[in-house]
């Protein structure tokens, strides 16, 4: 089978969308029991999506990410601006129809957009623009499972709130003495910070913006695709204070990133003024990549 069994990396969001059709609902009851919507989705799932998270449940092991984290958080691959970023991105071709579908860059400003109709403040407006800038990594050769997906804790128990969780058994990691544990290799509370996410676009923007924006940006940017934690309620073990106030955060710019999305394409001229005040705002001309 394919590394990319996506037809377009909008499509595992489309799926997301269908797993997840009301904002702030969970797939669980409280009793860890799957609720009967997810066993319809999970029946009724396209097989280009379930491939996609086999794949991606079986690569992401502990040694893979930290080999990820270690080729990319250097930074040292080019700098660029950020609305240069998003031309970049834009390169990004896969299958997905030209005709229905929304460009990377129509995406990142409806986001944007929604958030700047409902009156949020600018860094909120800012971090809906920039959210999936890590996108780039597929650019760059990564396959679709390491770039985009639903991210989990590795190096511990796997959830079986995670998605799809049966593929986590085919993860070299699973049975692990160590990692098969509740803390794995971390400690009690010590902070989502402190815990190696499954690698993705997440992870990467997160590090490329820290520097630029306050807590409440990077907690969104860092944990969007953290759907086990911030819409299943898993791996509660590792929260400290800090993760449990950046929750709502989180949420918030979910209903935006998620429920976004209309047929209205943006016109990304008339928007572009608007939008290079703001990253001038708070970013310098050129950052590392
Ligand atoms: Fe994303
Ligand atoms: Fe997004």
């Amino acid at each position: 089978m394919s590394d990319n069994p996506l037809q377009s990396l909008d499509e595992w969001e489309e799926d997301l969308k269908a797993r997840y059709p009301v904002a702030g609902e969970s797939m669980f009851t409280d009793k860890d029991k799957p609720k009967d919507a997810f066993r319809n989705y999970t029946a009724d799932v396209r097989p280009g999506v379930k491939e996609f998270y086999r794949v991606n449940h079986i690569g992401q092991t502990l040694d893979f990410v930290k080999a990820k984290k270690a080729e990319y958080l250097g930074l040292n691959r080019m700098e660029m601006g950020i609305w240069e970023a998003m031309e970049y991105l834009n390169q990004l071709v896969d299958d997905s129809d030209p005709d229905t579908d929304l460009s990377q860059i129509q995406h990142l400003l409806q986001t944007s957009e929604r958030i700047r109709e409902e009156g949020h403040p600018r860094w909120f407006i800012l971090t809906g623009l920039i959210h999936d800038l890590g996108k780039i990594l597929c650019l760059w050769g990564e396959p679709q499972w390491a770039v985009v997906g639903d991210t989990f804790a590795v190096g511990c128990k796997h959830s079986e709130r995670v998605v799809f969780s049966e593929f986590l058994a085919l993860n070299a990691d699973h049975d692990d003495p160590v990692y098969s544990t509740e803390l794995g290799v971390y400690e009690r509370g010590c902070g989502f910070e402190n815990v190696h996410l499954s690698w993705g676009h997440d992870e990467y923007i997160y590090h490329v913006a820290k520097d630029y924006l306050p807590q409440e940006s990077l907690a969104m940017l860092r944990y969007h695709s953290f759907y086990p934690w911030h819409r299943e309620g898993a791996y509660r073990q590792f929260e400290n204070d800090h993760d449990r106030a950046m929750l709502p955060w989180v949420l918030k710019f979910n209903e935006f990133d998620l429920y976004s999305k209309s047929d209205t394409k943006p016109d990304v001229d008339a928007l572009r003024p608007f939008y290079e005040e703001l990253i001038a705002e708070f970013f310098p001309a050129k950052i590392r990549w």
